[in-house]
């Protein structure tokens, strides 16, 4: 039986009822609640940053997953970290210092993620897999949710999770973007350990208990 954890992306949130939001996600199954943070120049939007996350922070026990969207992580990792986050994943698209981001998160004592947006091959993270907590394959272009996925990411997921059981690495794959009942089941099957949802979960559409398929369980 393998673990697969619900993480919601807040991004498809009421932003009116956010405490709310955090026990419907405690209520459906959600075991890690998925924060993403736009800063208007690696994506078009802007989300909400530092002061949200520390008011919400008070709001659940559930550990943050911080999904950065933002250019030179490195220069707003620890803020992230001081306002709550347990795992801080930044993109390797959005820094030439990724193994800099990796020791500052670590070095807080917190997990380090690494994503990569579709397009970008898994081999640019080649080095730090044997040190990363969590890789998040973006299933769509970051920047909105409810999108469609698009199918050629889901090989990425194939690929990592054979690295990951080969070479006995710790990390955790996540897969965010398009996920709804007609997608769970072909990134699951892929070796996905996490899988992130947010316009799915908010509209009541994914329910993760009864999508669960045999074989698989939440932790
Ligand atoms: C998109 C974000 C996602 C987004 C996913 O850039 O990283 O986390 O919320 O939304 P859905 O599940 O609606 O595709
Ligand atoms: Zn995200």
């Amino acid at each position: 039986m393998k673990n697969v954890m619900l993480s919601p992306s807040l991004l498809s949130a009421d932003f009116a009822n956010l405490g709310g939001e955090l026990l419907k996600i405690e209520q459906n199954g959600g075991s890690l609640v998925h924060i993403d943070v736009m800063d208007g120049h690696f994506v078009p939007p802007v989300s909400y940053g530092q002061p949200v996350i520390t008011s919400i922070r008070k709001c659940t026990k559930l550990p943050f997953d911080v999904h950065l969207m933002v250019e030179k992580p490195e220069q707003s990792i620890p803020s992230f970290i001081d306002a709550g986050a347990d795992y801080v994943t930044f993109h390797m698209e959005a820094t030439n210092h990724a193994d800099l981001c990796l020791d500052l998160i670590h070095k807080a004592g917190k997990k380090a993620g690494i994503a990569i947006c579709p397009a970008t091959p898994i081999g640019v993270m080649e080095h730090l897999l044997p040190f990363a907590d969590l890789v998040l394959v973006m299933t769509v272009n970051p920047g909105f949710g409810g999108q469609k996925l698009i199918p050629y990411t889901v090989q990425k997921v194939r690929a990592l999770a054979d690295i990951q059981r080969e070479k006995g690495y710790k990390f955790l794959i996540s897969v965010d973007g398009g996920i709804n009942p007609s997608t769970v089941n072909s990134v699951l099957e892929a070796g996905t350990d996490i899988v992130v949802s947010g316009s799915s979960f908010f509209s009541g559409e994914l329910k993760w208990e009864r999508q669960i398929p045999s074989g698989f369980s939440q932790p």
